[in-house]
């Protein structure tokens, strides 16, 4: 293994393009400078796609939690009553996230590795008129599933009047996104999954709907105010110094993604996912979800012959790849492989050959190159 090379394929933070990385060494600029309005203008209209939606897309300098807090704290009040659909470990953090701010939460649990069913939340919105906020997470990374975000949308507007609002933190970049056409009132994503970008932005868009239920908020908050991101984002500048080396890199992804096209950037997701799943299969290894509730971004395994922490210690320490532990409950009892972001087909063939000669090593019995071939197999009939 080289001293320095690490291989990252955890479902966040994920590698950095070197174009994105040069781009983030330009030297500082004055944050209220015509330098930095240029830049926001530039960036604005190129995150609008991404996202799916023609509002304006705030930006905060935070991580992935600051926006989904932001996101309780702007759009609903201490005994409000919010239904929260637990999937696994991050809709588990929405849930501390409103009890933190005094909501009165329904929380929905579903056994993890399944996604939700909407016509169960449909039935449960019927049930519950009062619920003023659905929360969501669109792809958990815990358990690799990927949520229908567009029919849950669809159920929610049909039932009530409730705000409906999604955790997109590792999949939007990633995965297809139509946040207006689908009916999301806020949709909160963070910097360092498939934006391809360090830790420390996180970008919320809001409806009109929901606007108009922030604005009706009285609920003090500082930092975390989304109006004034908006009102500073108007005139292209931020409340607040904005963080501008990754704003430099940000206007560079946005070029990469551009270049690529989303529809493209998608279906490389798929692939990728595909390919991953393939391989697994062949070497007769348990995936935790269903192909159906699988998500593009991040495949959780669930091995019953091995344990997943001797695997990820020798991968590590034997050929410096990082792949990702089980959390809460399924810590110890699966691994998870993040492909989103600067990742390419041609990385997933070398990830799944690594694991194979790292599965032989701690001794688990393998016919060396199957699943590689698998994941080749698909990347062929892919078309890349
Ligand atoms: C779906 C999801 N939501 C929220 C978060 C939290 O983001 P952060 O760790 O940047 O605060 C993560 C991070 O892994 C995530 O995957």
């Amino acid at each position: 293994m080289l001293p320095d090379q690490t291989l990252l394929r955890i479902p966040g933070p994920t590698p950095i393009p070197p174009s994105v990385q040069q781009a983030m060494n330009e030297p500082m600029i004055g944050h209220r400078n015509q330098e930095t309005k240029d830049l926001l203008q530039t960036i604005k209209p190129k995150l609008k796609p991404v996202f799916g939606t023609e509002q304006e897309v705030l930006i905060l300098a935070g991580s992935g939690t600051a926006g989904l807090e932001a996101a309780v704290v702007n759009a609903v009040r201490p005994g409000d009553e919010a239904l929260v659909i637990v999937t696994g470990a991050f809709g588990d953090r929405f849930v501390k996230i409103c009890d933190e701010y005094g909501i009165s939460v329904h929380r929905y649990d579903v056994q993890w590795g399944e996604a939700i069913s909407p016509e169960t939340i449909a039935a449960y919105l019927a049930n519950h008129p009062d619920i003023k906020a659905v929360f969501a997470t669109y792809c958990e990374t815990s358990t690799g599933v990927l949520n229908p975000v567009q029919e849950l949308a669809r159920v929610v507007h049909q039932n009530t009047d409730a705000l409906f609002i999604v955790d997109g933190v590792s999949c939007v970049g990633g995965v297809q996104t139509e946040m207006d056409a689908w009916g999301i009132d806020i949709l909160v994503t963070g910097s360092q999954k498939a934006m391809m970008l360090p830790p420390g932005l996180t970008f919320t868009a809001v409806s009109e709907r929901a606007w108009q239920v922030i604005e009706k908020n009285e609920r003090p908050s500082f930092y975390l105010d989304f109006k004034r991101y908006r009102d500073s984002l108007a005139n292209n500048s931020t409340p607040f110094t904005p963080a501008i080396s990754l704003l430099f890199g940000l206007k560079q992804v946005l070029t990469l993604l551009e270049k690529e096209g989303l529809n493209q950037v998608y279906r490389r997701h798929q692939l990728m996912k595909d390919m991953t799943r393939n391989a697994f299969r062949a070497l007769n290894i348990p995936l935790l979800t269903a192909d159906e509730a699988a998500s593009p971004t991040v495949t959780a395994i669930k091995p019953d012959d091995f344990d997943p922490e001797a695997l990820r210690n020798v991968l590590k320490e034997e050929f410096g790849l990082s792949i990702a532990g089980g959390q809460q409950h399924l810590k110890g009892k699966v691994f998870r492989i993040g492909h989103m972001g600067y990742c390419s087909p041609a990385d997933i063939v070398q990830t799944i050959s690594i694991i194979e000669t790292a599965l032989h090593n701690i001794g688990k019995s393998i016919e060396l190159g199957k699943g590689t071939r698998a994941a080749q197999e698909i990347l062929l009939k892919g078309g890349f």
